[in-house]
């Protein structure tokens, strides 16, 4: 098959080309580099460096290759921003996936990957969070991705594009091989913070708040590695190949880990003290986010096999110590 992956150049969608790549597919990847990087980009990928809201770049790459699916990552993905600069978000996030539906229409590419959030589901009122809970964004990232899951459902009632919506919850970790890993400007995760820190490039992590009600006072999390979270990709190509409905999925890993949790598991694993301090709550940040994943595990066939927190720290510390700097920076970057 040959697929056409949006953000291919990023931190999950690199993990989707590598993988699309294991099992003998063709890939064409699109990327403006504003956030991926050139050294994420597999070398046996074709590349095209560019905006997907350029519409004539994107007719341009459909007019000249062969193209039987796309999987789209290619978006702005920090909440806090996205509240500062939503017009950012609209505009790329929603505007791009219209750029991309249109010129889908105009060649008649029938099948769509897309990489949702939970934070479509806003603040839940329990856990685990099934696919069937309504809605309800507190923060222009997820009112954006949901705008996104939308312009799908209308386009495939008017021209039938088939897709299917993946609602990411924390996703970590990084390829075993280290070949590329997690490398965003500036960094706001709680993985690469921690593990910042145990290379001493930060002098400790700030835990956001710990009068939360939780155990142990912070935030917990579902935390599914990448790897995994790829494979659902493939799963989800396959099965609107196979004639599947367009469909949304949960993907995490059931299980909730809380911060400090997380960080007893960096000192584990790396052997190194990571100190940490307890600041203020970071504003919008829901108690408790844990997926339900039974519908991904049952419709799709799916089976995680990586996601352990020890597996997830373990193979992102291999990305971090390999290096430390990340990948090289463009000029201008
Ligand atoms: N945290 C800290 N200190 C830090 C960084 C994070 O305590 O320096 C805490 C956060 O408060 C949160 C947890 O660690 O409780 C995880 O934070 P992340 O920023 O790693 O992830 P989020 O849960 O905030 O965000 C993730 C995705 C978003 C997505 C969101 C859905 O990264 O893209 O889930 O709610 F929108």
């Amino acid at each position: 098959m040959s697929v056409l992956v949006l953000g291919g150049a990023g931190y999950i969608g690199s993990h989707a080309v590598y993988q699309l790549i294991d099992q003998g597919d063709s890939v064409i990847i699109v990327d403006n580099l504003e956030t991926g990087h050139r050294e994420a980009v597999h070398p046996e990928a074709l590349f095209y460096e560019g905006d997907m809201r350029d519409i004539n770049f994107l007719r341009s790459i459909f007019e000249k290759e062969s193209i039987d699916a796309v999987i789209h990552f290619a978006a702005n993905s920090l909440v806090g921003e996205s509240m500062e600069n939503p017009l950012k978000y609209f505009d790329n996030n929603v505007y791009g996936t219209q750029v991309l539906l249109k010129v889908m229409v105009e060649h008649d590419v029938k099948i769509i990957v897309f990489s949702s959030t939970a934070a479509t589901y806003g603040e839940p009122k329990a856990v685990p969070i099934t696919e069937t809970v309504p809605t309800n964004p507190t923060n222009a990232y997820g009112e954006t991705k949901l705008t996104m899951e939308k312009l799908m459902k209308w386009t495939e009632l008017a021209h039938g594009i088939k897709y299917v919506s993946l609602r990411y919850f924390n996703v970590a970790g990084a390829r075993e091989t280290a070949e590329i890993g997690e490398d965003h400007h500036p960094e706001t995760h709680l993985i690469p913070i921690i593990l910042q820190t145990a290379l001493k490039q930060r002098s400790h992590i700030t835990i956001f708040g710990e009068d939360y009600d939780t155990p142990d006072g912070t935030c917990i999390r579902d935390y599914i590695h990448v790897e995994d979270l790829i494979n659902a990709h493939l799963l989800a190509l396959n099965y609107l190949k196979d004639g599947g409905n367009s469909d949304v999925f949960n993907l995490g890993s059931s299980q909730g880990f809380s911060v400090k949790e997380m960080i007893g598991t960096a000192r584990a694993i790396t052997g190194k003290d990571i100190p940490a301090e307890i600041g203020p709550r970071r504003a919008g940040d829901p108690s408790i986010l844990i997926a339900s994943s039974e519908k991904a595990k049952q419709v799709l066939g799916w089976k995680p096999t990586r996601t352990s927190i020890t597996k997830i720290m373990e193979d992102a510390w291999k990305w971090h110590s390999a290096r430390p700097e990340g990948y090289k920076k463009e000029v201008g970057k």
